[in-house]
């Protein structure tokens, strides 16, 4: 669990907390409203639901809020949050993890986790790569690394729009770090770039993105 703990490491040092489990949790760990929302789903879904809102539960009590603490879900499917915090919500293959931050320091945060080693058919990865991103193809994981980043993004971005969009207006560009890619989301208003962090090992890799509380997300951050 290594990954976790350097993930963890990271994530406090920009004041953002973060917890983890590799088990699904009982649904009867929900709060109604919560459970409302998942009520037509299978018993496994559930429980996966149960184990991202505890999470976010403990990664919300980490910051130093007390009380009875519920997440319902939004609109686009996205966790509520408490008021004053901002957080994601990412599973994978049994294991779950979340991130929270107050909105005083963070308007939005964006994670997702993927178990490597999965093989990404060739339609799939025509929906998620673009034009020159086609090099990520022979690269062991370079197609799931690109996916997780733009999942990431794309949760930290989905609830400032009111316009949905897809895998096409988001494009990733290398850094000069190693565990760093650049997305590039092209809005009409012109091109809003985001750095977006991955780590990885040989099981998992996990990718975050954060908007700073003063910061503009060009063309949709009115
Ligand atoms: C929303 C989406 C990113 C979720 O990803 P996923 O691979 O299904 O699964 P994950 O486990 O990583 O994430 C699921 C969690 O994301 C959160 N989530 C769902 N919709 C969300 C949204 N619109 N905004 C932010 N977070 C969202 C939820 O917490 C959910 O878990 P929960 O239902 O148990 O609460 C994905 O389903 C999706 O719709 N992608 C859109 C495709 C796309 O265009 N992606 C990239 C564009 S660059």
């Amino acid at each position: 669990m290594d990954i976790f703990n350097g993930i963890a490491q990271r994530l406090n040092a920009l004041k953002i907390a973060f917890h983890y489990t590799p088990e699904l949790a009982p649904e009867s760990s929900l709060h109604p409203d919560e459970l409302a929302s998942i009520a037509h789903a299978s018993p496994l879904r559930r429980r996966e639901f149960a184990a991202g809102r505890l999470c976010a539960r403990e990664a919300v009590r980490t910051l130093g809020v007390a009380g009875d603490i519920s997440l319902p879900r939004g609109q686009f499917r996205q966790p509520i949050f408490p008021p004053g915090i901002a957080g994601s919500i990412s599973h994978t293959d049994g294991m779950t993890c979340a991130a929270a931050a107050f909105a005083r320091d963070y308007r939005a945060l964006g994670i997702d986790i993927q178990i490597l080693g999965r093989t990404v058919s060739e339609d799939a990865s025509a929906q998620i790569l673009n034009g020159d991103e086609m090099e990520w193809i022979s690269i062991p994981d370079g197609i799931l690394t690109v996916f997780s980043i733009k999942e990431a993004f794309f949760k930290m971005t989905r609830c400032l729009t009111d316009t949905p969009y897809w895998f096409d207006k988001v494009s990733v560009r290398r850094t000069e770090k190693s565990d760093t890619l650049i997305c590039m989301y092209s809005t009409p208003a012109g091109i809003f770039e985001k750095e977006t962090e991955f780590r990885r090992n040989d099981r998992y890799i996990f990718s975050f993105c954060t908007l700073r509380a003063d910061e503009k997300l060009t063309g949709i951050n009115l």
